[in-house]
C-alpha cells in the first residue's frame, strides 16, 4: 500500500506549514515519508527551478514556461516518485505537481485547462495523485501572509491580481472536475483546522486505499 498526496494553491496559502505537519504525523504513524516539491525535487529539477522562478526571464513565453515546469516533472516522476511510490507503506508528500501547470499555466496564462491537462498526462507517464488538498485564499489574504513571512517575490509571484484570481478560479474548476481525489480547503481557517481537516481525509483514504497498492 502507498499513498501519493499533492497540495496546491496559490502561492501564501500555507502549503508548506501543512506539509510539515503531515509529515510529522505519518512518520509518527510509521509510515515511510518522503517530501518533495516542484518545481524541483531532483538534481535536475533544481536546475530548472532556478530557470523557472528567475525574475531575469521576463520574456519568457508561456508555453515555454509550461514546458520547463513539465520537464522538471518528468525528472521527479521518473527518478523519485515512481520508485518511492512502489515500496510498501510509502508516502509521497508533493508541494505541487501537474494541477500547479494546469491552473497557473492553462488557467492564469489562459494556453487552456485540456490542452495543459493532455500535455500533464503524456509528461506523468498518467501518475495521478491519490488525493489533492487545494489550500483557498482570496489573493489579498495570500500576500498580506507572503508580505508577513518576508518572501521576496519570485519570476511567477510578480504577476498581478488578475493572474492569481484566473489561477484560482482554474483550481476551483478543477475541483469540481475531479471530485474523488481533488479537495478545496479554506485556507482561512486555522492552521490547526486546516490540519484537521487534512488529516480526516486522509485517513479515510489511507483506510479505503489499504491493500489496494503494492
Ligand atoms: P515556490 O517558491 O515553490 O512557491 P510555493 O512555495 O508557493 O510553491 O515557486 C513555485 C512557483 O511556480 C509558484 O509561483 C507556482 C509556480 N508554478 C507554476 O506556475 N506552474 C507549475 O506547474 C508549478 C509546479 C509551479
Amino acid at each position: 500500500m502507498s499513498l501519493f498526496v499533492t497540495f496546491e494553491g496559490i502561492d501564501g496559502t500555507g502549503k508548506s506549514t501543512q506539509i510539515n505537519r503531515v509529515r510529522d504525523w505519518l512518520s509518527a504513524e510509521g509510515y515511510d515519508v518522503l517530501v518533495s516539491r516542484e518545481p524541483g525535487g531532483s538534481e535536475l529539477g533544481e536546475a530548472i527551478r532556478s530557470i523557472l522562478l528567475n525574475p531575469h526571464w521576463k520574456n519568457m513565453s508561456a508555453r515555454t514556461e509550461f514546458f520547463l515546469y513539465s520537464a522538471s516533472r518528468s525528472q521527479l516522476v521518473d527518478e523519485i516518485v515512481k520508485p518511492y511510490l512502489s515500496k510498501p507503506r510509502a508516502i509521497v508528500l508533493l508541494d505541487r505537481y501537474d494541477d500547479s501547470s494546469t491552473a497557473y499555466q492553462g488557467g492564469g496564462r489562459a494556453l487552456g485547462l485540456e490542452a495543459v491537462e493532455s500535455i500533464n498526462s503524456f509528461a506523468t507517464v498518467g501518475l495521478v495523485p491519490d488525493v489533492t488538498f487545494v489550500l483557498d485564499l482570496n489573493y489579498e489574504t495570500a500576500l498580506e501572509r507572503r508580505r508577513l513571512t518576508g518572501q521576496n517575490a519570485d519570476r511567477l509571484e510578480e504577476n498581478n491580481h488578475e493572474f492569481f484570481e484566473l489561477t484560482r478560479a482554474a483550481y476551483h474548476k478543477l475541483c469540481r472536475r475531479h471530485p474523488e481525489r481533488m479537495y478545496l480547503i479554506d485556507a482561512t481557517n486555522s492552521e490547526e483546522s486546516v490540519f484537521a481537516e487534512i488529516c480526516s481525509i486522509l485517513k479515510s483514504k489511507l483506510f479505503s486505499y489499504a491493500g489496494s497498492r503494492k
